[in-house]
């Protein structure tokens, strides 16, 4: 087992800007302490989401979703945590010391951050193909290329290359150690025969790298350019920073040149988005080879507000459109929109957009249908409506489709529309009929705002989260630890660490306090630490010391409970009997 050593994270985490890791991926305008913007967690349209400076951390008024930097790229980019701390540390330009654990004599440190290695090589490839685009073995590639329409800036826009038609050349060229080697197999690059010879996956195809969000290659697509080949596209396999389901083709490149965009065109094909593009279409991303999941419909979202789905119009464009619906119904925000667009038949957007040009391309988009439209355009054309059946019909169909939307304007609008077909003028008489009440929005925030009764615990540990340095005004932990009320232990490990690492920030406490406990605890926690306390900043110390010493009479109450309890039933020692003396002086003066 290998472990990331708690320092390193210790120290990433104090190097680490949240600011910085926010507004690369969220607009936030700063207003007094705080930066604020609208949430990326949940959907709303004026801004509740606000970053603190001082604190680090993250915190919203809305959804209540809060944490650290490290808590927002777990949730903004859905990576592990282990995952997190690598992007983190790339940021910073650092290596994961990874610590094996395994408890033989080797406790080696093997350092090496496989992310950024793979970031880093993934990169050397693309620019390797690049380049052998514009060698005399890649002629007929260019030929292609040049047949399809596309010119040299959007080649190299797209970063489009060629890979050499050889078993070999690119691994002997590229992965020449056996660390890079293991690394270029593990980036899905070999393919290993039934003999175990390993080869080049990709040889003699036109190459698309396909980007991450920030740029980083992280897998290829490779076209044939023989008429004969049966596999058109060749794709990389899934890898430890390649999720076919979660990335986009196009949306790196698209928000090179459209920060926000207003709209996304999500078309079937790598040649789309690069036609496209080549058009002055340039918003165009494409899921590669995959039917559209929840994830996409969330990175689309968290993109723009305007999607635009892209389907050919023949029966096949149609049933995987409505195939499409079942995703696109639960993972529908209110303020958003959802259409579609039909070609006509035997087109895609590349020979469209060839045939007709961007502005006559562009007018359908503004036609293009919306989701309820279609919703209810493709359940009509089964019923009959004059018929009792066809409404009762209809209803069948609609309900288990409604009842998916969690949005709530959306899931009303659907229901009073299904009511106007069906006759009815008042909602909760379709609401009746369907015989669900529509789900609510709880899968999609995660977090609920914290409501929690203040007691001397919780205002001890949400002083101490927000102001660590309150730690040295503890001198005796001693009692603390002998007391039973809850959070006490919380408390005491928070001053533990807060000794540990004297001038630790919120950020820090909460990434360190994190990583032990319960996922419970820290929702209690990470509210505590945005607790808004109202207290004038100089008066703190005062209040922390105050209530540290309500917290230790309240001990001292219960410790000399139990001696009096105790003496009732058994004689008390001389020890206790001391304590309880001193106990019933310390307290009455109290
Ligand atoms: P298309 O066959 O529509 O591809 O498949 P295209 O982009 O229009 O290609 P051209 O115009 O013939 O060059 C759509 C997408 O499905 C995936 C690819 O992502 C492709 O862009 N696909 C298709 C594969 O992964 N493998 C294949 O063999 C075919
Ligand atoms: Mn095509």
């Amino acid at each position: 087992m290998k472990r990331i050593p708690k320092d390193f994270i210790f120290d990433l985490v104090a190097r680490t800007n949240i600011v910085d890791v926010v507004s690369s991926r969220v607009k936030i305008k700063k207003k007094g302490n705080n930066y604020f913007g609208c949430c990326p967690f949940h959907n709303e349209k004026t801004p509740s989401f606000s970053v603190n400076d001082k604190k680090q951390i993250f915190y919203c008024f809305g959804c209540g979703a809060s944490g650290s930097a490290i808590d927002f790229i777990m949730e903004f980019d859905r990576l592990s945590f282990v995952e997190t701390i690598e992007e983190l540390a790339n940021l910073q330009g650092l290596t994961v010391p990874y610590v094996n654990t395994d408890n033989d004599k080797s406790s080696d440190v093997s350092a090496h951050n496989v992310r950024a290695d793979l970031y880093a090589l993934m990169t050397g490839i693309a620019h390797f193909y690049h380049q052998k685009l514009y060698t005399t073995e890649a002629a007929a590639a260019r030929e292609y290329l040049q047949k399809r329409g596309l010119d040299q800036s959007i080649i190299k826009r797209f970063n489009i290359g060629y890979s050499p038609d050889s078993w070999n050349e690119t691994n002997q060229t590229l992965a020449k150690s056996q660390v890079l080697r293991d690394l270029y197999d593990q980036a899905g690059m070999l393919v290993t025969n039934d003999n175990q010879k390993q080869y080049d996956r990709f040889r003699g195809r036109i190459m698309f790298p396909i980007r991450d969000r920030r740029g980083n290659v992280i897998a290829f697509g490779g076209r044939t350019i023989k008429a004969d080949d049966n596999v058109k596209y060749l794709n990389s396999p899934e890898t430890s920073v390649f999720h076919k389901g979660r990335q986009l083709y196009g949306l790196y490149e698209v928000l090179e040149t459209h920060r926000n965009p207003v709209q996304l065109l999500v078309v079937e094909g790598y040649m789309d988005v690069v036609a496209l593009a080549q058009y002055g279409i340039d918003y165009a991303v494409a899921a590669l080879g995959t039917a559209t999941t929840e994830d996409h419909v969330k990175l689309l979202f968290r993109t723009t507000d305007n999607i635009i789905f892209c389907y050919d119009g023949d029966n096949a464009g149609r049933r995987a459109a409505w195939r499409a619906l079942t995703t696109l119904l639960p993972a529908m925000v209110d303020g958003k929109q959802i259409k579609f667009v039909f070609l006509p038949e035997g087109e895609d957007p590349d020979s469209m957009v060839r045939k007709e040009g961007k502005i006559a391309f562009e007018k359908r988009l503004t036609e293009a249908q919306t989701l309820s439209q279609f919703l209810f355009e493709g359940l009509l054309k089964q019923v009959d409506l004059t018929a009792p059946e066809g409404r009762s019909k209809l209803t069948t169909l609609a309900s288990p489709l409604i009842s998916q939307v969690r949005a709530d304007s959306f899931s009303l609008y659907l229901r009073q529309q299904l009511g106007q077909y069906l006759g009815l003028l008042d909602v909760s008489q379709v609401d009746k009929l369907i015989g669900t009440k529509p789900v609510s929005n709880n899968e999609t925030i995660n977090y609920e705002p914290m409501r929690m009764k203040l007691t001397t615990m919780r205002i001890l540990i949400g002083l101490l989260l927000q102001y660590p340095e309150l730690a040295k005004q503890v001198a005796d932990t001693k009692s603390i630890e002998l007391s039973q009320l809850p959070g006490s232990d919380i408390f005491r490990q928070l001053l533990t660490i807060c000794y540990h690492y004297p001038d630790i920030t919120t950020a820090q406490l909460l990434a360190e306090f994190s990583q032990t406990a319960e996922k419970a605890v820290l929702q209690h926690i990470k509210a505590l630490a945005v607790w808004d306390h109202r207290y004038s900043e100089e008066d703190i110390p005062v209040i922390f010391t105050d209530t540290l010493k309500a917290l230790y009479d309240s001990i001292l109450a219960q410790r000399q409970e139990l001696l009096i309890a105790k003496s009732r039933t058994t004689k008390l020692n001389e020890q206790e009997k001391k304590e309880l003396s001193t106990l019933l002086v310390l307290l009455k003066k109290g």
